[in-house]
């Protein structure tokens, strides 16, 4: 059994200021989710992450980055490494994520090495793979979809893959407010299962937690998980006000 995981990206927002009263209200309101049931990760901009890590202190609530520069230090004005991030009490980090492939241009390279790299310092990677809008109208979803997981996780072993969550996060679905419809997300998680199973094996696949995200909310959050290849959200806008991100992460109930 999966256990599902519910991860909220915050992207760019919140100042210290507003993630000290947001994390500690976060906190009451989850207290009561059983560890057995969802794993939950808050990932606040660098700079609000120690303030954050203070607040979830022996909570129930584990910490992520955003992003994470592949060396453990040196001359590289602007970055972060993965040995500031596990200091400052990160277990997990997004990777990948379409805004950083588009703003940034982040290639796969790139990416696969920033998953090896999570790996090696013990700090979980989300790699986020997706297509856009165009790609899935020219029919080419499967195509990108493949080219991301194929060479995200090049040169990595299967016993390590088994710590990579991967996200499935259709660009076209990202803060639009318009969801993949539950088939269309299990169509392509299921596929992400099957490459996963062809370039490891069955058990390896089955052992790997692949997340949905795009216009994650409490409304369809139920109906995503139902799904048998989805097991847990990357969720944006609705991970920024404690209602919606407690109602996303007790979908069970
Ligand atoms: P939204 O939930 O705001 O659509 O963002 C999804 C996302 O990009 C999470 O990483």
């Amino acid at each position: 059994m999966r256990l599902p995981i519910i991860a909220g990206n915050w992207k760019m927002y919140k100042t210290i200021e507003e993630t000290i009263e947001f994390v500690t209200s976060l906190r009451g309101l989850l207290k009561d989710v059983p560890d057995d049931k969802v794993e939950i990760v808050i990932c606040p901009p660098f700079v609000n992450l120690q303030a954050a890590a203070s607040v979830i202190k022996g909570s129930n609530i584990k910490l992520g980055a955003q992003n994470l520069f592949p060396k453990q230090e040196g001359a590289y004005t602007g970055e972060v490494s993965p040995l500031m991030l596990r200091s400052v009490g990160c277990s997990y980090v997004i990777i990948g994520h379409s805004e950083r492939r588009e703003y940034f241009k982040e290639t796969n390279e790139f990416i696969n090495e920033k998953v090896k790299v999570a790996i090696e310092y013990g700090i979980t990677p989300i790699m986020c793979v997706g297509e856009k809008l165009e790609e899935r109208e020219k029919g080419l979803t499967f195509d990108v979809v493949k080219d991301h997981v194929v060479n995200g996780l090049k040169g990595i072993s299967k016993d390590k893959v088994q710590h990579v969550v991967i996200a499935y996060e259709p660009v076209w679905a990202i803060g639009t407010g318009k969801t993949a419809t539950p088939q269309q997300a299990e169509e392509v998680q299921k596929y992400i299962r099957k490459l996963l199973s062809e370039m490891y094996d069955e058990q390896t696949a089955q052992t790997i937690r692949i997340q949905y995200g795009g216009s994650v909310k409490p409304e369809n959050i139920k109906e995503l998980m139902a799904c048998e290849n989805i097991d847990g959200a990357l969720v944006g806008g609705a991970s920024l006000k404690a209602d919606s991100f407690e109602q996303i992460v007790k979908f069970y109930k």
